[in-house]
Parts: C-alpha cells; structure tokens; sequence
C-alpha cells in the first residue's frame, strides 16, 4: 500500500471481529514505529502490549469506573455520561488486543513517542488492521492503579493506548476541514 493510500484509508476504527492479534505483529509494527524521528535521537520511546482477551476485558472494566468516576456534572466529558454508562458501550470498542505508548525514564520526549505512534498508525493500515487512540483511558492509564495492573516499572510514563484489531469494516473517510494557513512569505 503506497504511503499516500495509507493515509487517507486509515480510520479510528470502533467495531472488531473476534479474530485475535498476536504479539508478534504487534512487534513487528512497533519495530516499524521505531523507525520514526525523535529528539536527538534518544528514542525516548516504550511499549507494553496487550493481547490476551481476559486482560483487554477486565482492563476495559478499569477504565469505565475510573471514567465514570472522573465526569462530574459540570465536566466537558458530561455529556458522554449516559454513553459510556449503557452496557452496549464498550471503551475500547471490543479491539482483542492493544498498545501502550510510553516515556523512558530520563529519556522521555512525548513528542518522540507521538510520532512513533502516528507511524504504528500508518503501519497498522497498511497490515489491513485497524486501530484508535483511546483518549478516554487516560485517566486510568496514568494512575497508580494502571501500574499495578500493568507491571511496569517505575520512571515510565504511560502517554496513551491505542487498541488493535481486525476491522468488521472501514469507516468512510471523514472530511477534513480546509488547510489553515497562517502566513505564507
Ligand atoms: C488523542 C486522541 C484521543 C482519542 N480518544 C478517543 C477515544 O477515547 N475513543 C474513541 O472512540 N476515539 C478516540 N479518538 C479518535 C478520534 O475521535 C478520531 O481520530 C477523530 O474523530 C478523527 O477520525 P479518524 O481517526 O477516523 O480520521 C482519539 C484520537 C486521538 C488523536
């Protein structure tokens, strides 16, 4: 798939079938990931990986109390209350398997580990999977819990998860909003 089809095919997919995602390709696009620029070339970036459906499950559990508890009613996210809450909502879309992005101690750019992310992006479309960024498990991610849950060792930063899995089908490409330039010389 040349660079320019994966880009515009790629979607934050929500709706997986059952079939499973193995360590080995995920290791397989994190070592395409890696391949991105950083800061020095410090390569501030780590990876926990996912992949057994028992942990996806209760970990999505996790998320949606920690969630739930974090919408007060004068909060931004109030309005997703009533979603998130239904039974029919699942966080991470029912993705089999997923990625955590994080900081090396002392090493730590976020923004390496951003651009290592956008190319697990583009690498996961072009292996026909789907992904998304799961924004909503923030909260979770960062806190002691997740740690403990997890079993990463301390000095690691959690900066975001990113499910993975076979999509039931590609989403429509959304439109983008014109190009904002700010200046031009
Ligand atoms: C930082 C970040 C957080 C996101 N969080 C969520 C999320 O919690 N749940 C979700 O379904 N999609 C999430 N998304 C996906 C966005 O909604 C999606 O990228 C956006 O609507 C554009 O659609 P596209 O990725 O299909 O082009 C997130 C995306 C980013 C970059």
């Amino acid at each position: 798939m040349e660079l320019q089809v994966a880009l515009r095919a790629r979607r934050s997919v929500r709706a997986y079938s059952r079939q499973p995602v193995d360590r080995d390709t995920l290791v397989g696009l994190l070592e395409l990931a890696v391949l991105a620029p950083s800061s020095m070339n410090r390569q501030g970036w780590a990876f926990g990986l996912i992949t057994d459906p028992a942990r996806m499950a209760s970990i999505e559990i996790m998320i949606k109390e920690q969630l739930l508890q974090q919408i007060t009613p004068d909060s931004p996210m109030a309005r997703y209350r009533e979603t998130i809450e239904s039974d029919e909502y699942s966080v991470l879309h029912g993705a089999p398997a997923a990625v955590v992005f994080f900081t090396r101690p002392g090493a730590g750019s976020t923004i390496d580990v951003h651009l290592a992310a956008m190319a697990f992006l583009l690498a996961a479309r072009e292996q026909e999977l789907g992904t998304c960024w799961i924004g909503f498990a923030d909260g979770w991610l960062k806190s002691p819990a997740a740690q403990a849950e997890l079993g990463y060792p301390d000095g690691y930063a959690p900066l975001g998860l990113i499910i993975v899995g076979h999509p039931q089908s590609w989403p429509e490409s959304k439109p983008r909003e014109p190009l904002e330039l700010v200046f031009e010389l």
